[in-house]
């Protein structure tokens, strides 16, 4: 097969997985993609691995350009299973091979295997490593998303091989983000970059800031920006670090998401005049009722949105399962930047608005109090409270989002 050339003798040699659809419990609607690259000069490079499942497709890929025997370096920019677990299968094709990572990453890959028959090179920010012609630069990027993680960055060539940072689960035949685009559109691509982000580095904001700042400082040039999952940037590398500036930063629309459930529709029914309260006020809303919607594109549309309004009924004095697992998932991911209200009905003691309110405080979310309650079936007069908290949450939305 043809070989993928992502720039000057720097091929893909990845694997795509059409048919995932969990991805340790996060919906891969798109499936995804495990890419890796071959660097071919004097001491020909792999950078990182595959999901062991696909190790056979990418040595494939490898031998349409070279014999992997010939692989003098594997850099392991990042020790997570979709991308070290195959190693070993790269090892032994490659005995004379010596690896270089973290030393966070040699510490956690001797957890996956026994490292005493390898080489290895522990590397930390600013180390180099010269193939022939072009040097590889490292650059460790801790808690990005692990702590073994580092990114690597092929000098001459302007490329920044950037493990999970950047990348999105798609699977595509196109394996550049021009192609993508082509092929489907601009529209789908950021959702996909917004899906990633929200599920997987929405807790490292900060930490995002702070690199791309010394990636700046350090005058790295970004002509393309390589991920372990998806398209490769090759025409917009600034779009994409212009997108997670603004991530990092707290940026949504001005817009509210409803996320809800209900037992025997009452929230349902007060979630309709909810919506129409927004939308009434003039913002765009979007409800999501959670039993039928996979957690991760709940968060997704929560990230986009400024406001979020929750609606749960009450179930043994505590809000509706779904709704404390959403919470859950909200807190473990810090969620920031974004104000909550809470609404939902009872039978006889109600405890899921309150106990909503006191989750999305202790998250550190702004909240728009009090929220609304109704007992058993909402009345007209119910349906009103419901649109007038609607209304006037949209009001408070556009209130808070000019604060960004
Ligand atoms: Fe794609 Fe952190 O693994």
């Amino acid at each position: 097969m043809k070989p993928i050339e992502v720039r000057n003798k720097i091929f893909l040699v990845g694997a795509v997985d059409w048919a995932i659809r969990d991805f340790h419990g996060y919906e891969t609607p798109r499936g995804t993609s495990y890419n890796n690259y071959l660097i071919v000069d004097d001491e020909p490079t792999l950078v990182d691995t595959v999901k062991h499942d696909f190790a056979g497709v990418m040595l494939k890929n490898i031998r349409d350009v070279i014999d992997p025997a010939a692989i003098r370096h594997v850099i392991i920019n990042h020790i997570e299973n979709d991308h070290a677990t195959s190693v070993d299968r790269v090892m032994d094709a490659a005995p004379a091979a010596t690896l270089y990572m973290t030393e966070r990453g040699k510490k956690g890959l001797a957890r996956f295997f026994d490292l005493s028959g390898w080489r290895i090179k522990t590397v930390k920010t600013g180390d180099e490593l010269k193939i022939g012609t072009k040097t590889i630069l490292f650059i460790e990027t801790p808690m990005l998303h692990w702590p073994d993680s580092m990114m690597s960055y092929a000098e001459e060539d302007k490329v920044l091989f950037s493990q999970d940072a950047f990348g999105q689960h798609i699977a595509s035949s196109g394996r550049f983000d021009d192609e993508f685009i082509a092929s489907a559109s601009l529209a789908e691509l950021d959702d996909a970059v917004i899906d990633y982000y929200a599920n997987i580095l929405m807790p490292f904001g900060s930490l995002i800031k702070a690199k791309i700042a010394e990636a700046t400082k350090m005058g790295l040039e970004l002509r393309v920006i390589a991920p372990d999952h998806g398209v490769i940037w090759r025409q917009g590398p600034g779009r994409i670090v212009q997108m997670y500036i603004d991530m990092a930063e707290g940026k949504a629309m001005q817009s509210v998401v409803v996320i809800y459930d209900t037992m025997w529709r009452s929230t349902e029914q007060m979630t309709q005049s909810v919506i129409r309260g927004v939308k009434d006020a003039g913002l765009d809303c979007r409800a999501i009722k959670l039993r039928a919607t996979p957690m991760s594109v709940a968060v997704k549309e929560f990230w986009k949105a400024r406001g979020a309004l929750i609606g749960s009924p009450t179930l043994n004095n505590i809000p509706f399962p779904t709704i404390c697992q959403f919470l859950t998932y909200l807190r473990g991911l810090r969620a920031k930047n974004r104000i909550v209200g809470a609404y939902g009905s009872f039978g006889w003691s109600g405890g899921a608005v309150r106990e909503v309110y006191e989750t999305v405080r202790e998250i550190g979310l702004e909240t728009f109090e009090p929220g609304v309650e109704t007992t058993y079936r909402p009345a007209p007069e119910d349906e009103q409270r419901c649109y007038d908290f609607g209304a006037a949450f949209a009001e408070k939305v556009r209130e808070y989002h000019a604060k960004f």
